[in-house]
């Protein structure tokens, strides 16, 4: 049994999404999670249209992940060889479903091409500064940019905190939060009838130890994760498995985590931002494991070199 609930959708949510879809739409803002799509810019340039930005939180209230990912898309920000012709006459990639019947036929170019050039490609993982609504943080010309500033510094998303959907506390969509309270159900297959199986969906929960006293342990949940995602996602993407499907296989650190590895290939980009420490780190170490939790065994630790994108800082 799954332990997340499947009630319908609440009809004054979808009045209310609706609404902000409408003032996002005329805003034209960047949200996170957003991805900036300019591997073409040069092209762009020459048809007089601007970078594409990618909304995943208007595409996930309807869509799983596992509609896109890796089926239509893979899972890395720029890996997907894009353009007019396979999305118009081929009817791949964003044309699956904008070719008319789905959505809207991609004929009004600045409805995807509406990023203003000059932002770095890649999620938008901080939304917009409350005093600078119209600037997303990510601008390739700020150069002292780094994790820490941007966290200290409170930035806040706009678009969405109208939305009715639940926030987490940085005001960024609570995803996990909207499906268990069955605020958005969104489905699994573009063929709604196909729905996840059970060899889709399982319940354990991973123990990760956090190494030190000074941090709660981790939980992975396989629930929600397989609500949202196919197991192949993790076991067997497409560019290399991001987990070993084996307790203790990987030789998961946080430092790696904060260099955008492991947890941080979801997490810091469409899912919850890794400041949000204690919602990973939720299970005190003097507590007994529930039922379901897996422990993991510590891993000998890897010296880590390489250059990090300024978390630790401090
Ligand atoms: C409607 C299709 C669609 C859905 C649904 C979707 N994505 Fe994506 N995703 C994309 C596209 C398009 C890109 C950008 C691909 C590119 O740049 O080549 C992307 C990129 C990504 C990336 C890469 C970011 C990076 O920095 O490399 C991640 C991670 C991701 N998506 C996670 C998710 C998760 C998690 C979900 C579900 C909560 C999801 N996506 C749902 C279409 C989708
Ligand atoms: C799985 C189906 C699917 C795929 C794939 C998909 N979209 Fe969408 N998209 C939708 C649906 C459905 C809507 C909502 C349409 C509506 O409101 O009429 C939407 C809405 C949008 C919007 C919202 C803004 C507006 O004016 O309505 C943008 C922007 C967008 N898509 C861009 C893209 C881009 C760019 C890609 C490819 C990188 C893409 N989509 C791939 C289904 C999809
Ligand atoms: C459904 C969303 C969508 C719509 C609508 C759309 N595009 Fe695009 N377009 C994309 C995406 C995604 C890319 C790939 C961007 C990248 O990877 O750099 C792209 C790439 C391009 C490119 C570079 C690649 C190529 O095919 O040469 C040009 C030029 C372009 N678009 C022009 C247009 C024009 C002109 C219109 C309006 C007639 C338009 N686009 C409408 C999503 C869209
Ligand atoms: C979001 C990523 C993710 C998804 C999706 C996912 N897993 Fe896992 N899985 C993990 C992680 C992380 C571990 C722990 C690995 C470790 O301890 O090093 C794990 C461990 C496992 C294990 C060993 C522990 C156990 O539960 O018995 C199995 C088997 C497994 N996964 C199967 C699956 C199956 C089947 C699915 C689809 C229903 C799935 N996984 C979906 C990330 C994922
Ligand atoms: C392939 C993408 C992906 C990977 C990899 C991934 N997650 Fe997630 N995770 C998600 C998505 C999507 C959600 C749903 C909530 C959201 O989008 O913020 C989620 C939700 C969660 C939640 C639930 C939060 C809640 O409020 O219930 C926790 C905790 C979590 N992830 C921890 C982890 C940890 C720990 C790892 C690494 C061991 C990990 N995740 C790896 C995509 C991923
Ligand atoms: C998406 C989930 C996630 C979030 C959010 C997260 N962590 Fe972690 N963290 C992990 C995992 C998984 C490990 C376990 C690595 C292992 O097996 O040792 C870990 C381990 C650690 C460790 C132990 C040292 C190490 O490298 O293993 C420290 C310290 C730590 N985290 C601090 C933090 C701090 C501080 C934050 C907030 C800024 C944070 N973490 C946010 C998942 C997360």
């Amino acid at each position: 049994m799954h332990a997340i609930s499947r009630k319908r959708l609440k009809l004054p949510y979808v009045a209310l999404l609706l609404l902000t879809m409408f003032l996002w739409v005329n805003q034209a803002a960047a949200e996170y999670g957003d991805i900036v799509m300019n591997a073409k810019a040069e092209a762009m340039r020459e048809a007089e249209v601007d970078d594409v930005l990618f909304p995943h939180w208007f595409h996930r209230i309807r869509y799983r992940c596992n509609v896109c990912h890796e089926k239509i898309f893979t899972l890395k920000a720029g890996s997907n060889d894009i353009t007019m012709a396979n999305i118009s006459i081929e009817h791949k990639m964003c044309g699956v479903c904008h070719d008319g019947s789905i959505a809207w036929e991609a004929l009004e170019c600045e409805r995807c091409h509406s990023q203003e050039p000059g932002w770095s490609a890649g999620p938008i993982q901080h939304s917009i500064h409350s005093e600078t609504p119209e600037k997303p943080l990510i601008d390739t010309r700020q150069k002292r940019y780094t994790k820490l500033y941007e966290i200290a510094s409170g930035w806040h998303p706009l678009a969405l905190t109208g939305s009715g959907l639940p926030l987490d506390k940085y005001g960024l969509v609570d995803w996990a939060g909207a499906v268990r309270e069955g605020i958005v159900e969104p489905i699994w297959n573009l063929d709604p009838k196909i729905n996840e199986t059970p060899a889709l969906s399982r319940d354990s929960v991973i123990v990760f130890e956090s190494k030190g006293d000074f941090m709660p342990d981790v939980t992975f949940s396989h629930d929600i994760h397989s609500y949202w995602l196919q197991c192949d996602i993790c076991h067997a993407s497409k560019n290399g498995a991001i987990f070993k499907d084996e307790v203790g296989a990987n030789s998961v650190t946080m430092l790696e985590i904060a260099q955008g590895k492991w947890c941080a290939r979801c997490h810091d980009k469409v899912g919850f931002p890794i400041s949000d420490c204690s919602r990973c780190h939720n299970q005190p170490k003097d507590e007994p494991l529930k039922k379901g939790m897996i422990k993991r065994k510590y891993l000998p630790q890897k010296i880590e070199t390489e250059p990090h994108n300024g978390l630790f800082d401090f």
